[in-house]
C-alpha cells in the first residue's frame, strides 16, 4: 500500500494520491489503501478536508480488470462487489469535504469513486466514463445508482450503453463535474475543498433523491434506450444489463437499487460475453508486443509521407495520415486521376462535417496536408512511402525498384497489397530491409486494423516504426507473416468459400447475410462483397489463375465470376449478389436470378439443394475460420491466437462479444470442432482436412487459449 498510495497534508488538507503505474487502475491493494486513508484524514486533526487525485497522466482508469478473472462464480463476483459497496458507502460518510481531482480519464470504478466523494473538480481536458460495457459488465461500484443521481437516467443511460467518454466541460454541464480547474489541478482542488469545509458542506450523492418527473421520464428513457439497442447492440447482453440496474435504481431505494446493480453485474461478470471481450481488450494491447522485437528497438518518427496511387485505397491511406496531422503527397500518374481522387476525399470529409464531426476550418486544415502531385518531387523528404498501385506484380515491382531510386535510403518503402509477395517487391527495391507490408483495410480512413506484413528481411527498426505509426494512424497494427492473403484475407477465403458452398446446396443470400448479422457481424458475405465490388475479387481470381493458384482449398464456385462477367459488381453498379434501386443505391433487394444461378450450379456439381438451417450456416462458417485460423498459428504467420482474433474483429468486424474466431472455437469446444472438420470432411470430401494443431489440441485436451477443451 505504502508504495501505490500516498498520504500528505497540504495546506491543511488530506491528500490521497493513488499512484500504482500506468493508469492507477483499482487494484485490490488500491482499494483497501483508499479505505484507509480516507479514514486516516477523518480522524487526522490537521486535515480540514480531503482530496482524491491520480500520480501521473490520469486519474484512475477503473478496476483492475485482470481481478475479473478471478471471479469463477455468480457467489465470487456477489462476495466482492458487497465489500466494495461497503467500501465505497464508508468513504462517502466521511464527515470531512472530500474532493475528487480529475485529470486524464476517470473510467467505470475511477468514475464510481468520484461520484462516491462529495465533490468532483476536473481539468478542461479529462474524460469521464463507464465503459465497462465494452467489457461486458456493467458498472459494479454504484455506477448505476450514482450517476443518474448526480446527471440524470437519460445521459447515464447513454454512457452506461455506449461506453464512451464524455468531456469534463459536458460532464459539467450535466452535473458530473462540479468546477472545471485551469492551472495547477491540486492546488484549485485544495482551494476548493477549503471552501466546501468553511460552509461545512457534505454531499452525499445515493442521498440525492429522484423527482417524481425525473423517475417517469428516467423510465421512459429506460423503454427507449432498450429500444434502440435493438438495433446497435445485436446478441449482447450487458448494454440491456445495464438498463436494467438503471431502471432498478429509478424504481428502488438506493439500498435495494445496489443489491440489484450487484446481481446484474454478478451475471455479467461470468458471461462468456464479458470473457470474450476482456480477452479482446489484453489481446489488442498484446499485438504491439513482438517476441523479438525488444520494447526499446529504435524507431524513427514518421513526420512526412507519401501515397503512389490515389485510387479508392490510395485516398484513404492519404485520409488516415492527414486525419493524424502527417503530411502527406499523393502520387498518380495523371492529373485526371488524381483529381478524380482528391474530390473523393473532399467528398469523403464533407460527409464527416454534415455529421457535425469536422469544421469547415478543419476541412480545408486537413486537405491541406495532402499535396497533390504527377511526379517523385518532394519523396526525398519524406520518411515513409505507401505504395497503393493496382494489385499486379510487375507494376509493384517497378514501383518499388523506382522508389528506391527516389527515396533516402533509410525511408521505409511500404506496399499496400492484399495478397502478394513483399519479398518479391523488397527483391525489387534493392533495400529489402526497409519494405514492408502496411495492408489497409476499406475504407482505409475509417477501419481499424493494420496488417504489418514482415518480409524475409524486413529490419527490426521497420517493424517497430510500423507498431508506432500504426497507433497514431488510430490503428491497431497487427504483425503478420507474409504467406498468401497474410493473415485477415487467407482466412476470409475459407469463409468465403463455405458462403459459396452453402448457396449451392440450398441457402439463399438473404438466409447467410441474416444468420451472420444476427451472430453479429456487421454485415453478412454477400451484403459486404455488394459494398466492395464483386469486380475486387474476379480480379485477384484470374491474376491466381494466371500463376496456377485458388484462393481456399475445396470446389470453387462460378457464380462470382459469372456475375462479375455480367457486370454486376455490386452497389456501384446497382446489381451484385442483390438488385439496388439504383447504382450507388443501399436499397436492396433479393433477386431470383442468383437463386437461379445456385440451381444451376448445384446441378453441374450434382448437388441436390436442400433446406439448411441457420445453425448450420454458422457451423461452418466460423468452423472454417478456426481450422484455418490454427494452420495460420502453426505455420507462425500469426503469433498468437489472439492476434487472428484482433485481425478478424478489426478487419472483418467479427462480432467483439464473441471474442474472434479463435476465441468463439474455445467457447464452442475445440472437441465439438474438431468433429465437425471430421464430419465435414466425410459429407464434402477431402478439403475439409483437420488443421495438425487442432488435433493435437484436443488430443492434449487444451483449447487455442485455455488449458482445459471444456468450453470457455
Ligand atoms: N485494468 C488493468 N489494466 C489496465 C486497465 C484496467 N482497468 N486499463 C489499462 N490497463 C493496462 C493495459 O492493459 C496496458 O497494459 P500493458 O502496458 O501491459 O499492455 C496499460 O494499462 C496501458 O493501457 P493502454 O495501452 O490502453 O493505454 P492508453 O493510454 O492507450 O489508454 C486508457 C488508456 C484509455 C485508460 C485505456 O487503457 C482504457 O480504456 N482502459 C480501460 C478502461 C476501462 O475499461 N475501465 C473500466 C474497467 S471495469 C470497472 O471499472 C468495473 C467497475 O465498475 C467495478
Amino acid at each position: 500500500m505504502a508504495d501505490l498510495l500516498r498520504y500528505d497534508i497540504r495546506d491543511g488538507v488530506a491528500v490521497i494520491t493513488i499512484d500504482n503505474p500506468p493508469v492507477n487502475a483499482l487494484s485490490p491493494t488500491v482499494w483497501e489503501g483508499l479505505d484507509r486513508l480516507v479514514a486516516r484524514a477523518v480522524a487526522d486533526p490537521a486535515a480540514e478536508a480531503i482530496v482524491v487525485i491520480g500520480a501521473g497522466t490520469t486519474f484512475i482508469a477503473g478496476a483492475d480488470i485482470k481481478v475479473f478473472e478471478t471471479l469463477k462464480t455468480r457467489e465470487d463476483s456477489l462476495a466482492r462487489s458487497a465489500n466494495t459497496h461497503a467500501l465505497l458507502k464508508r468513504i462517502e460518510d466521511a464527515t470531512k469535504p472530500l474532493v475528487a481531482a480529475i485529470h486524464g480519464n476517470a473510467l467505470g470504478g475511477g468514475l464510481e469513486v468520484a461520484q462516491a466523494c462529495h465533490f468532483r473538480v476536473a481539468t478542461k481536458d479529462a474524460k469521464i466514463g463507464q465503459p465497462e460495457v465494452l467489457l461486458g459488465i456493467i458498472p459494479g461500484a454504484g455506477g448505476t445508482q450514482r450517476l443518474p443521481r448526480l446527471c440524470g437516467a437519460e445521459l447515464a443511460l447513454t454512457m452506461c450503453t455506449d461506453g464512451k467518454p464524455i468531456a469534463a466541460a459536458k460532464a459539467m454541464n450535466a452535473g458530473i463535474i462540479d468546477q472545471i480547474i485551469d492551472g495547477d489541478l491540486l492546488t484549485g482542488a485544495i482551494k476548493y475543498a477549503k471552501a466546501r469545509a468553511r460552509n461545512g458542506d457534505l454531499r452525499k450523492t445515493r442521498e440525492m433523491p429522484h423527482g417524481v418527473d425525473q423517475i417517469s421520464a428516467g423510465l421512459n428513457a429506460c423503454s427507449a434506450t432498450r429500444e434502440s439497442l435493438k438495433k446497435t447492440a445485436k446478441g449482447m447482453r450487458a448494454p440491456y444489463a445495464a438498463v436494467d440496474a438503471i431502471e432498478a435504481g429509478l424504481r428502488m431505494d438506493f439500498d435495494a437499487g445496489a443489491i440489484r446493480e450487484r446481481e446484474i453485474f454478478a451475471d455479467c461478470v461470468v458471461s462468456t460475453e464479458s470473457k470474450a471481450l476482456r480477452h479482446l481488450f489484453f489481446a489488442e494491447r498484446e499485438v504491439a508486443k513482438v517476441p523479438d522485437i525488444p520494447k526499446d528497438t529504435p524507431t524513427r518518427d514518421i513526420k512526412r509521407a507519401a501515397v503512389v496511387g490515389a485510387g479508392t485505397m490510395g485516398g484513404g491511406i492519404a485520409m488516415s495520415y492527414a486525419n493524424a496531422g502527417i503530411p502527406v503527397l499523393l502520387k498518380d500518374v495523371d492529373d485526371a486521376a488524381l483529381q478524380r481522387g482528391l474530390a473523393t476525399i473532399r467528398k469523403n470529409y464533407e460527409v464527416t462535417m454534415s455529421k457535425g464531426k469536422m469544421t469547415a476550418e478543419q476541412l480545408e486544415k486537413t486537405m491541406a496536408l495532402i499535396t497533390p502531385t504527377t511526379s517523385y518531387d518532394g519523396f526525398m523528404d519524406v520518411d515513409i512511402v505507401v505504395e497503393a498501385v493496382f494489385e499486379n506484380m510487375d507494376l509493384k515491382k517497378a514501383t518499388f525498384a523506382e522508389l528506391a531510386k527516389v527515396t533516402r535510403p533509410d525511408c521505409v518503402l511500404a506496399s499496400n497489397s492484399s495478397t502478394l509477395d513483399i519479398d518479391a517487391f523488397a527483391q525489387a527495391s534493392g533495400r529489402p530491409s526497409q519494405v514492408v507490408g502496411h495492408h489497409f483495410f476499406s475504407p482505409a480512413n475509417v477501419m481499424k486494423l493494420l496488417e504489418i506484413v514482415r518480409g524475409r528481411e524486413t529490419s527490426k527498426e521497420v517493424i517497430a516504426t510500423s507498431l508506432k505509426l500504426a497507433k497514431k494512424l488510430g490503428k491497431v497494427g497487427v504483425v503478420v507473416g507474409n504467406c498468401f492473403g497474410f493473415v485477415a484475407n487467407r482466412m476470409l477465403a475459407y469463409y468465403m468459400r463455405e458462403a459459396y458452398l452453402l448457396l449451392e446446396e440450398g441457402a439463399s443470400v438473404e438466409q447467410i447475410d441474416r444468420v451472420l448479422t444476427t451472430f453479429g457481424l456487421p454485415v453478412g458475405p454477400y451484403g459486404m462483397q455488394d459494398i466492395a465490388g464483386i469486380d475486387v475479387g474476379a480480379r485477384i481470381r484470374q491474376y491466381l489463375k494466371s500463376i496456377g493458384k485458388t484462393r481456399a482449398e475445396g470446389p470453387q464456385s462460378a457464380i462470382p465470376d459469372r456475375l462479375f462477367e455480367m457486370g454486376r459488381y455490386g452497389q456501384k453498379t446497382g446489381a451484385g449478389w442483390y438488385k439496388y434501386d439504383a447504382p450507388g443505391s443501399r436499397n436492396r433487394t433479393p433477386d431470383p436470378l442468383i437463386e437461379q444461378m445456385a440451381d444451376e450450379e448445384a446441378k453441374k456439381r450434382g448437388i441436390t439443394r436442400r433446406p439448411i438451417s441457420d445453425e448450420e450456416i454458422i457451423a461452418r462458417i466460423t468452423t472454417a475460420l478456426a481450422n484455418e485460423g490454427a494452420r495460420v498459428l502453426e505455420e507462425g504467420y500469426a503469433t498468437r491466437a489472439g492476434d487472428i482474433d484482433v485481425v478478424y474483429a478489426y478487419g472483418f468486424g467479427f462480432p467483439r462479444h464473441r471474442g474472434g474466431p479463435m476465441f468463439y472455437a474455445d467457447t464452442v469446444g475445440l472437441p465439438t470442432v474438431l468433429a465437425r472438420v471430421k464430419e465435414y470432411r466425410a459429407r464434402f470430401g477431402d478439403y475439409w482436412e483437420p488443421a495438425p494443431l487442432l488435433e493435437r489440441l484436443v488430443a492434449e485436451g487444451r483449447g487455442f487459449y485455455s488449458e482445459a477443451t471444456q468450453p470457455v
